[in-house]
């Protein structure tokens, strides 16, 4: 299917957790559409080839790991020595076990609400200030519909995404005077690495609720992302957007 062209020219998209899965396909449609991307990621060999394999001058590659302030706020600092960040994408995330609440590693369960909330929280507050002086910036955060409707042996993962959800509502508004828009999505179950850390009976369970049938492929995600993250969302702001195939009806 011909792809909609979106205009990135001139921009510069700050994509986390952009070596592999859904944020690869992010920063190979930004970079298609003119974009220079910065992958925040902190996997270094899946970053290397990456970057290797995209070979493209608009594109740099840093070990980042989003939970942490410091690392977040130099790589910040860095960028916007020489340039503005237009556009965040606040994808890295991990679901971490398969278990039920009462099961559930209390060390484990902290990393897994911290990542997903915590690093949202640290790439927006580092970044924020500059769109607020250029007064232009997109931001999405990746959620899931496990933020919205709560999977049973996934508290740790759906609490955090409905953390990173309260985040964008509040965030979008305190933005709305500004020409920031700040969104997230709600993905279902997409068949990338991410499902590795999960049970194969949990997946089914996840795949059985989804009226369409099938995983979410990755570039259907990256198109709506694209909007999100272009010139033409002039209006939306603090929603949350749903991309679980008639799994959520809300
Ligand atoms: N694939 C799905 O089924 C699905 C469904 C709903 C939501 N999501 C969400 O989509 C996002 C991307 O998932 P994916 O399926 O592409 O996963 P993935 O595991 O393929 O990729 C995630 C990337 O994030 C990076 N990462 C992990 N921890 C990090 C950290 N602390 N700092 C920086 N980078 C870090 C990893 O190294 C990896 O490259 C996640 O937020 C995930 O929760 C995925």
């Amino acid at each position: 299917m011909e792809k909609i062209a979106f205009d990135f020219k001139n921009r510069t998209a700050v994509v986390t957790g952009g070596a592999q899965g859904f944020g690869l396909d992010i920063v190979k449609r930004f970079l298609k559409s003119g974009a220079k991307v910065i992958i925040w990621d902190i996997d270094p060999e899946m970053i290397e080839k990456t970057t290797k394999d995209l070979n493209n001058s608009n594109l740099i590659s840093n070990i980042v790991d989003v939970s942490d302030y410091k690392e977040v706020e130099k790589h910040t600092k860095n960028i916007t020595k020489n340039s503005n960040i237009d556009i965040l994408i606040n994808n890295a995330g991990i679901t971490g076990p398969t278990a039920t609440l009462w099961e559930y590693d209390i060390n484990m369960w902290k990393n897994v609400v911290d990542l997903n909330i915590m690093g949202t929280f640290n790439c927006c507050k580092a970044i924020v200030p500059n769109m607020i002086k250029n007064n232009y910036g997109r931001i999405v955060n990746v959620a899931s519909v496990a933020g919205k409707d709560g999977n049973a042996n996934a508290s740790a993962y759906s609490v955090g995404k409905a953390g990173a959800i309260g985040l964008t509502k509040s965030l979008g508004k305190e933005l709305a005077n500004k020409n920031i828009a700040v969104n997230a999505v709600t993905p279902a179950g997409a068949n990338t690495r991410i499902l590795d850390q999960m049970t194969k009976e949990h997946v089914e369970r996840m795949l059985s609720k989804v009226p369409r049938g099938r995983f979410l492929e990755v570039q259907e995600f990256t198109s709506l992302i694209c909007w999100l993250s272009s010139e033409e969302n002039t209006f939306s702001t603090a929603a949350v957007f749903d991309i679980s195939g008639g799994r959520s009806t809300y």
